[in-house]
C-alpha cells in the first residue's frame, strides 16, 4: 500500500474531495497540508452532503486519522463550527483528528487587511474568498505569525497577540479602515479556543513519519489547485500557499522519499472561481450550459464559477510540475448533452505555438487557444460502472486526453456519490491504490 498526494491539476473544485473520501477506504491516515477554508470539498455518501472546508475528507470513514498539518492555516472558530457540523452528523471527529501544533493561526484581523487589500485602488483585486487566508500567510513568512503551540501557551500567546493587534491596527489606521474589534474579548475568545482544540494538537509531523514507519499508508489531500499554487499558478491571482505536490511534503513534515505516487485530479471540461487569465473561458451559451448542468458554483463562496473546456497545455504543465502518475478524471458525466465539445490543443503566444506556460499575466491574457472539436455522446453516462459502458464517443474523448497529455486517464467519475466511479482495470492508479 503506498503514501500518495491527490491534488488538483487545475484551478481548484476539480472533485477533490469526492475522490480522497473514496479512496480513504484504503488509507490509515489522511492528511491536509496547505490553505485553510478557503477550500471546500464536497463529498456525497448518500443523499447526505458534506462540505469540508479545514477537515480532511477522510474524516468521513470510521477509524481514519485525520490530520491538519503545519503548512494549513487554521481559523479556529471555523473548525469548531466544522467540528460540530460533523458531530451533529454523528461523527467522533475529536477522536479522529490531529492538529499539527505548528500550522498557523487566522485572526479577524487577518480579514480586515484582507478587505483593505481587495479594496485598493493601487493593488490587484485577486478576488479571494475573504478568509483571512493570504495575511496569515503573510504573517508566517515574514516570522510574526501565531501557531496553534503559540496560541496553548498563554502567556506567549498574550504577548504575541498584543504585537499582532498592534501591528494590524496601525495599518488600519494608515489606510482609514474602520476598526470595531473588541480586542479583549478577541483575545479571551481565542484563550477559549485554545482550550477546546488542545486535545488534537499533536507534533503532526512526528505523528506522520512515525505512521509510514510503521508501514501504515497516508493520503494526502490537496486544497486549490496546482494554477492557484503561489510558486507556479496564475501569479497573483493565486492563493497564498503550496498546493502542488511538493507543498505535501513541507505542510505535512514528511520526507519526499516517502512518497510512492502523486495523482491529479481534473475535471473533463475546467473551471475558476475570481479573478487571473482563463484562456480556454467559454463566455457564450455553452459556457452556461457547463455551469448549469456541472452546478458550477462555489461550495464556500456561492460565487458562480467561470467555465471553460479542457486545456491541454496546461494540464501538461501541471503534470511536469507536479509529476503526476495518473490522472482521474470528474464530471464527465456533464459534457452528455453536447453535441461537440471543444478541448484546446495548443496555445499561440503572439501569434506563435509555444511549449511554456507564460509566466506574466499580459502574456497569459494574450493566449490564443487552438481548439480540436470532438464529438459529443449525447446520453446519460450518470452511474455507468466500467469503460465499456461508456458510450464510444466519450471513450473517444478521455482516450484523446490521455493521449494529448501523456498521462494516464486513471479514472473516471460519473456523477457526485462514491458508487459513481470507475477505476480503469491495469492501470497505474489502481495499482497505487491496491
Ligand atoms: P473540490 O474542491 O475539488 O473537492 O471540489 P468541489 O466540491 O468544490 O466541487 C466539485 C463539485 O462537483 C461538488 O459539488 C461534487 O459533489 C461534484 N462532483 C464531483 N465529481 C462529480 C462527477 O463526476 N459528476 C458530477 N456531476 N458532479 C461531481
Ligand atoms: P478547493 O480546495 C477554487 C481561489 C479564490 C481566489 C484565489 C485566492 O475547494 O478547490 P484565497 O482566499 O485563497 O486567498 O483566494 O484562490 N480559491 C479557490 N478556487 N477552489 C478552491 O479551493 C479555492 N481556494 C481559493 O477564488 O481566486
Ligand atoms: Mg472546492
Amino acid at each position: 500500500m503506498s503514501n500518495l498526494i491527490v491534488l488538483g491539476a487545475q484551478w481548484g473544485d476539480e472533485g477533490k474531495g469526492k475522490m480522497v473520501d473514496l479512496f480513504s477506504e484504503k488509507f490509515d491516515y489522511v492528511v491536509r497540508y496547505q490553505g485553510g477554508h478557503n477550500a471546500g470539498h464536497t463529498v456525497y455518501v448518500g443523499a447526505q452532503k458534506y462540505v469540508l472546508k479545514l477537515i480532511p475528507s477522510g474524516i468521513l470513514r470510521p477509524g481514519v486519522q485525520a490530520v491538519i498539518g503545519n503548512g494549513v492555516v487554521i481559523d479556529p472558530a471555523a473548525l469548531l463550527d466544522e467540528i460540530a457540523m460533523l458531530d451533529k452528523l454523528g461523527i467522533a471527529v475529536e477522536k479522529q483528528l490531529a492538529i499539527s501544533n505548528r500550522a498557523h493561526v487566522i485572526f479577524p484581523m487577518h480579514r480586515i487587511v484582507e478587505k483593505m487589500s481587495e479594496a485598493r485602488k493601487d493593488r490587484t483585486a485577486i478576488g479571494t474568498t475573504s478568509r483571512g487566508i493570504g495575511p496569515a500567510y503573510e504573517d508566517k513568512i515574514s516570522r510574526r505569525g501565531i501557531r496553534i503551540a503559540d496560541l496553548l501557551d498563554t502567556d506567549n500567546f498574550r504577548k504575541l497577540f498584543a504585537v499582532m493587534v498592534e501591528d494590524k491596527k496601525t495599518i488600519a489606521d494608515a489606510f482609514g479602515i474602520p476598526w470595531d474589534l473588541d480586542t479583549d474579548a478577541l483575545r479571551t475568545q481565542y484563550e477559549g479556543f485554545a482550550e477546546r482544540i488542545r486535545p488534537m494538537v499533536r507534533d503532526t509531523s512526528f505523528l506522520l513519519r512515525d505512521a509510514m514507519n510503521a508501514n501504515k499508508p497516508v493520503l494526502f489531500e490537496g486544497a486549490q489547485g496546482t494554477m492557484l499554487d503561489i510558486d507556479h499558478g496564475t501569479y497573483p491571482f493565486v492563493t497564498s500557499s503550496s498546493a502542488a505536490a511538493g507543498g505535501a511534503c513541507t505542510g505535512a513534515g514528511v520526507p519526499p522519499t516517502r512518497i510512492d505516487g502523486v495523482v491529479g485530479v481534473s475535471k473533463a471540461y475546467i473551471t475558476r472561481v475570481g479573478g487571473g487569465p482563463f484562456p480556454t473561458e467559454d463566455h457564450t451559451e455553452m459556457g452556461e450550459r457547463i455551469r448549469a448542468a456541472g452546478k458550477e458554483f462555489g461550495a464556500v463562496t456561492g460565487r458562480p464559477r467561470r467555465c471553460g473546456w479542457f486545456d491541454v497545455p496546461l494540464l501538461k504543465y501541471t503534470t511536469a510540475v507536479n509529476g503526476f502518475d495518473s490522472l482521474i478524471i470528474t464530471k464527465l458525466d456533464v459534457l452528455d448533452e453536447l453535441e461537440t465539445i471543444p478541448v484546446c490543443v495548443a496555445y499561440k503566444v503572439n501569434g506563435k505555438l509555444t511549449d511554456e506556460m507564460p509566466a506574466t499575466n499580459s502574456e497569459m491574457e494574450s493566449i490564443e487557444a487552438v481548439y480540436e472539436n470532438l464529438p459529443g455522446w449525447h446520453c446519460s453516462t450518470r452511474g455507468l460502472t466500467t469503460l465499456d459502458a461508456l458510450p464510444a464517443a466519450a471513450r473517444t474523448y478521455l482516450d484523446f486526453l490521455q493521449e494529448k497529455t501523456g498521462v494516464e486517464v486513471g479514472c473516471v467519475s460519473l456523477g457526485p456519490e462514491r458508487s459513481e466511479t470507475i477505476i480503469v482495470p491495469g492501470s497505474k492508479l489502481e495499482k497505487l491504490l491496491a
